[in-house]
This record gives C-alpha cells, sequence and structure tokens, in this order.
C-alpha cells in the first residue's frame, strides 16, 4: 500500500502547491491554502460506468471525413432556456448552471425537470429534502410522470442508481454539495469540486446523457471552486439578477456548441418563474403625468434589443461632499459622464447630488445607454421632461462627442416596433443606414449641446 499523496490547494483560485505557502502566488489571497488528499494509499477502482476509454487507440482523421450525423438537439420546452443554449440541449453536454442564492437556480432546473415530456429525468439534490423538493414541484405545477428525485450526495451512490435508472436528462443540485468517495478532502473544497465533476464529465461523454451541474457563485461573483471547472464544462450559464426585483437574467459565459450572445429573460412569481418574451414593455413604466428626469435608452442585451428607462435625480447637496449613486449601471462611468457635462458642457452638476437609477433591477453594460444616461440627468437638472415617445441609443465620449454604436438598426427597429416616435443616435451611425425604411423619426446628432438645444432649447 502506497503512502497517501496530498498536496496543497488554494481555496480562492485553485492554484496547487507542493507545500504549503501563505499568500496565494497566483491570486494574492492570504492563508487559502488548504492540504488535500488527491489520492488515498489503495488502489481505486473505477465504477462500472466509467470505462476506460483513453486506452483506447485513436487514429487521426481527416476533419472533412469525421461523421457528425444530423445534429440532435433535445428541446426543453422553455423558449429562454433553449435559445440561451443555442437552440436546445446537446445530448452528451456538460452545462453548469451558476447563480447567486435564493436567485432561483433550484426552481428554473426542478420547473424543467417537471415540465418536460416524455423525457427520464433524475433530479439530484444534496441541499433539500424529498419533501422539500415534492412542496416546491406542486407550487410551480408539475405535470410529469417521468421525472425521479434523488437525494444523495455520494457521487459513487449517485451512479448506481443512474445504472439503474438509466436518465436521460441528469441535474445535480449542487455540485458544491458532492462528494467522491476516491478523494478525502470536504465536499465544497477545490479537489472535491474538480474530482466530481470529473466523474459526471465521463459520464455525460460515455453515455451521453446531457447533465446540468448547478453551481454556487461567491461574493465576487465568480462561480465558486476553481476555474478549473469551467474550462471541464461545455456550457456556462449564469443566472443573475437582483434578489429583490422580479427580473432574473440568464446568460451564456461560454458555450461550445452555440454563440454566447443570447439572453433569457424570467419574471419570478409566485408559482415559479415565467418566461419573459417581450422585455421593452416591462422594462418601460407607463405613466400618465410627464416626469423630468426620465429617458429611455435603446440598449442591446447580447443579441436582443431592450428599452429600458433610465431615470436620475439631480438635486443641491445637502452635505458638503456631493453624492452620486447609481444602481444597475456602473458608478464609474456615472462619474464620467457628469465630469464630460461639466468640463466640455458647462454644465455646473458638481456641487449637486446625483441619482441614478435603472428600471427592474437591471444591469446594463452596453455603452448605448450612455446618451439617455446624460439626458435623464440634464432633463432633471433643468426640470423638464422629455417627451414620453423619444429614446436614444448612442455612447458619450470624452470630449462630449456623440459616438456610434453597433447593431443600430435592430435597436431602431425595436424602437419603432415599440411605438417610438422619435430616436436620436450619432450622426456617425449614419453610413449603410436608411431612415425612409423606417416609420420612426431619427434625429442624428454629434454633440451633447445640440442634444440639449433639442430637446430643452
Ligand atoms: P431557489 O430556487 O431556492 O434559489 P437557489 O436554488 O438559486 O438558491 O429560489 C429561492 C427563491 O425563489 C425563494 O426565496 C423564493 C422564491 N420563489 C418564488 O418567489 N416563487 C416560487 O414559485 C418559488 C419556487 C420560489
Ligand atoms: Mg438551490
Amino acid at each position: 500500500m502506497s503512502k497517501a499523496k496530498t498536496t496543497y490547494f488554494c481555496q480562492n483560485c485553485g492554484a496547487q502547491s507542493p507545500k504549503w505557502v501563505g499568500r496565494c502566488p497566483s491570486c494574492g489571497e492570504w492563508n487559502t491554502f488548504v492540504e488535500e488528499v488527491i489520492q488515498r494509499g489503495e488502489e481505486v477502482k473505477t465504477p462500472g460506468i466509467i470505462s476506460t476509454s483513453t486506452q483506447r487507440a485513436v487514429k487521426p482523421q481527416l476533419v472533412n471525413e469525421i461523421s457528425i450525423g444530423k445534429e440532435h438537439r433535445i428541446p426543453l420546452g422553455d423558449k429562454e432556456l433553449d435559445r440561451v443554449l443555442g437552440g436546445g440541449l446537446v445530448p452528451g453536454s456538460l452545462v453548469l448552471f451558476g447563480g447567486e442564492p435564493g436567485i432561483g437556480k433550484s426552481t428554473l432546473m426542478l420547473q424543467l425537470a417537471v415540465n418536460l415530456k416524455n423525457i427520464k429525468v433524475l433530479y439530484v439534490s444534496g441541499e433539500e429534502s424529498e419533501q422539500q423538493i415534492r412542496m416546491r414541484a406542486e407550487r410551480i405545477g408539475m405535470n410529469n410522470e417521468t421525472c425521479y428525485i434523488l437525494t444523495e450526495t455520494s457521487t459513487q451512490n449517485i451512479f448506481k442508481q443512474i445504472e439503474q435508472l438509466e436518465p436521460q436528462l441528469l441535474i445535480i443540485d449542487s455540485i458544491q454539495t458532492l462528494h467522491s468517495a476516491h478523494i478525502e478532502s470536504s465536499p465544497g473544497s477545490v479537489s472535491q469540486i474538480r474530482e466530481c465533476a470529473g466523474e459526471i464529465l465521463r459520464y455525460a461523454k460515455e453515455s451521453g446523457t446531457p447533465v446540468f451541474l448547478i453551481g454556487h457563485i461567491t461574493k465576487d461573483g465568480s462561480l465558486a471552486g476553481p476555474k478549473v471547472l469551467e474550462h471541464m464544462v461545455d456550457t456556462v450559464l449564469q443566472f443573475e439578477g437582483d434578489r429583490n426585483h422580479v427580473y432574473r437574467l440568464l446568460r451564456t459565459i461560454k458555450n461550445r456548441f452555440g454563440s454566447t450572445n443570447e439572453l433569457g429573460i424570467y419574471e419570478m412569481q409566485g408559482n415559479g418563474l415565467r418566461e419573459v418574451s417581450n422585455p421593452s414593455e416591462i422594462l418601460i413604466s407607463n405613466r400618465e403625468e410627464q416626469v423630468s428626469g426620465v429617458a429611455i435608452a435603446a440598449t442591446m442585451e447580447g443579441m436582443r434589443p431592450m428599452l429600458i428607462e433610465t431615470q436620475a435625480l439631480v438635486s443641491s447637496a445637502a452635505y458638503g461632499t456631493p453624492q452620486r449613486s447609481s444602481t444597475g449601471f456602473d458608478l464609474r462611468r456615472l462619474a464620467m459622464l457628469l465630469a464630460v457635462l461639466e468640463k466640455r458642457c458647462g454644465f455646473r452638476l458638481g456641487a449637486k447630488d446625483v441619482f441614478l437609477n435603472l428600471a427592474g433591477g437591471i444591469k446594463v453594460e452596453d455603452p448605448a445607454i450612455d446618451l439617455a444616461v446624460v439626458c435623464a440627468v440634464l432633463s432633471s437638472n433643468e426640470d423638464i421632461p422629455i417627451a414620453s415617445k423619444v429614446c436614444f441609443a448612442a455612447e458619450v465620449g470624452l470630449s462630449g462627442e456623440i459616438r456610434p454604436v453597433s447593431r443600430i438598426d435592430q435597436r431602431i427597429s425595436e424602437a419603432e416596433k415599440l411605438g417610438f416616435e422619435q430616436i436620436f443616435i450619432s450622426k456617425y451611425n449614419k453610413k449603410g443606414l436608411d431612415p425612409k425604411k423606417y416609420n420612426i423619426q431619427i434625429t442624428m446628432v454629434g454633440k451633447i449641446e445640440e442634444v440639449f438645444g433639442l430637446l430643452f432649447g
């Protein structure tokens, strides 16, 4: 019997070291190295389901001679999820589904499991009891006779059940609760996560069964566990949103079978998550009277156009230092836009409090929202409302110039579709654009002063 082999792992980033070190050389965190047993003394037997295919001799093949057959995808019956996955689930694929605690990961996966028709699903939970899951399934309304629930955390036992049941889809909630007998360290540690994910990966590839792995997210927004987990899986989906709001965004971070530009939107309701097929309609509040400080931005989330309401409040600072706060929009970018307004355009905002808020608790990184933010701030500062059928799509540069943005025709079409009458875009977006094609007035501007003159002058 050989000696047990151990090594030290950084619990923050997964870096390895043969001896203990106080500070991780790769991520710089202090006191994160923990000794983990990576191989037990005795010889471990691989469970029956995992054959040693790696030992099979594989010959190189000409790429055009490799048969792919007809691409086969399993439709999940959930339009948002299907789209995000690139048109359905690919057999044998391993999908990592990450998100903060309480965001609705278990809800979405259970909803998927109990609503899939004619597909045998095994939902393995290491976090909740069968009763809890049953109660939740009733709450979200089940109509299924082929969904099995298993509360188990040992991968060996899970594989034993899988051998008997032969499910066509496996859902694991969550990877951090699993443990494998091949490794001694505790569940959730870097080496356990890696080993369990590795076993599941081999199972998925060899049996052709697609697997969803639910994973937790750490405070800083990255998936808990080592980066290797992200490298191992085929697709990484992230579920995000503000827990105090009802909207949830489903993003693709990585996808070996489709683009990463897709976005799914859900609304959390009393009876589960509902797909939102037209996001723009819910992100714009329909109010009767016009108020100042509101501007609508025509943004893109990946490939999806979305009109979002930006609200700003500018008021004289009550205390010496003016406050700047923003939800859904990068605070540093707001500071930059305010500096541009102050320095290039002569608006005196230095001594004022500025608050910015995007509707629906949604975060936007598309730079095309800049012009709407600037106009909302100016509208609040002047206390003059912007007409409700006007929207904006342009970036603002450091010298106050209005810069062009990508996919302008899609943004214009979306605004037109939603009944907007005027859209402000950059004059540099003119090339290749045919304004006669649209039934909406397209105003092209080059400088903030021009927009100001047109709106409030
Ligand atoms: P959950 O799926 O347990 O989150 P996660 O697995 O990501 O930790 O969902 C948690 C929240 O969702 C919970 O706080 C209550 C809410 N919820 C609803 O609002 N409606 C519902 O129908 C369900 C099942 C949950
Ligand atoms: Mg959960």
